[in-house]
């Protein structure tokens, strides 16, 4: 619309119009910065014509140079810097692999065979830089406040990202308090609207002591005498965890092993009772709920087995009596 402006009423001005006034720039993108330029046809009752188009970074070199581009009847291809505009009304550039020290102000100037000039208000091209933390105290714990701040040099909001999934969050520092073993992942940011994760990505870390820590068992908690039985101990923490088996026996608990499973052959006499697990890592330790093993005996299950036999077969007696 500002175009229509301009070139509908002020084409006989001197003109050169960036659009946008900023551009928020993210590392190693492309980005053009559009620009349209206006003079007047005669001057002094002389056609004009334009005879150089350039570009220039920094405003100390604005009028003199050095110039970031320079043509005089072709664009500069291939180069980081490249002038994609003519020598008519379109002095768009585009600038590529952007990085660091392209972030400033850019103008474009022209030249006729009857004077020249030079766009006042350059562009202002600003890089999106990376984000940073503060140094947290390692490690992370629950309830602890973590600060991760977005360093960039855009006036846009930005877009905070967890796991690469969008946060309501806009500004640019993400305070995480009363942390909870729910807010580990992987953070990062971007301008807003760009919709991907751009910076580099900051894990978080919760660490927390063991919870939800139970004993289950497999085949069943009731056992004939000669199976095999696996206890296994699971509980959630973070770092990951030691875990110490016990069997209660009286007043008293015998330690039994000391990793996750625990795996044994049962006799009538030795394994049946109660058994837990206490789960530790330097955040705390939790006891497991407790789990009743039986074992039963072979000769109790033939018993009842012949048992039923007997009684089926009285029934088909007392039938055929
Ligand atoms: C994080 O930022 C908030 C305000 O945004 C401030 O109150 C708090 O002190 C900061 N915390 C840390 C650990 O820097
Ligand atoms: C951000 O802008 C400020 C002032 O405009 C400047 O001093 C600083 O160097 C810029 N930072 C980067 C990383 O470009
Ligand atoms: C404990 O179990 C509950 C219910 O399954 C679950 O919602 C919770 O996330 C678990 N806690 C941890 C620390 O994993
Ligand atoms: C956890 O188990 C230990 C045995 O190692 C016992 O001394 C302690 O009392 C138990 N704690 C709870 C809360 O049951």
């Amino acid at each position: 619309m500002l175009y229509i402006f301009v070139s509908g009423v002020l084409c006989t001005d001197w003109l050169v119009a960036y659009q946008p006034k900023e551009i928020c720039a993210v590392r190693g993108s492309s980005v053009v910065i559009s620009c349209t330029f206006h003079y007047p046809d005669k001057l002094d009752n002389k056609n004009l014509t334009v005879e150089k188009v350039m570009w220039s970074q920094g405003r100390k070199q604005f009028f003199d140079g050095p110039f970031i581009t320079e043509s005089n009847n072709r664009t500069h291809t291939g180069t980081k810097f490249e002038y994609v505009g003519n020598k008519v009304h379109n002095c768009s550039l585009q600038i590529h692999q952007v990085e660091q020290r392209d972030s400033g102000e850019y103008a474009f100037r022209f030249e006729t065979n009857n004077g020249s000039w030079t766009g006042k208000n350059a562009t202002n091209v600003n890089l999106f830089i990376s984000m940073t933390t503060p140094k947290v105290h390692e490690p992370i714990k629950e309830g602890d406040c973590v600060n991760l701040t977005c360093m960039y040099n855009c006036s846009s909001a930005v877009m905070w990202f967890k796991n690469r999934t969008p946060l309501q969050e806009e500004s640019s520092t993400l305070y995480l308090r009363d942390i909870s073993f729910q807010d580990s992942g992987n953070y990062s940011c971007s301008p807003k609207h760009y919709n991907r994760p751009l910076s580099e990505v900051v894990r978080v870390n919760v660490e927390y002591g063991p919870r939800n820590t139970s004993v289950s068992v497999w085949p069943s908690s009731e056992v004939l005498e000669g199976s095999d039985v696996t206890l296994t101990c699971s509980s959630n923490a973070n770092p990951t965890l030691n875990y110490t088996w016990f069997k209660i026996d009286g007043d008293s608990c015998l330690e039994m092993a000391y990793q996750a499973e625990l795996q044994f052959n049962v006799t009538l006499t030795g394994n049946s009772g109660k058994y837990f697990c206490v789960v530790s890592n330097k955040h705390g330790r939790q006891n497991s709920t407790i789990l009743s093993l039986k074992v039963k005996a072979l000769t109790f299950l033939i018993t009842s087995l012949l048992r039923k036999n007997v009684f089926t077969m009285t029934v088909i007696c007392g039938c055929l009596t």
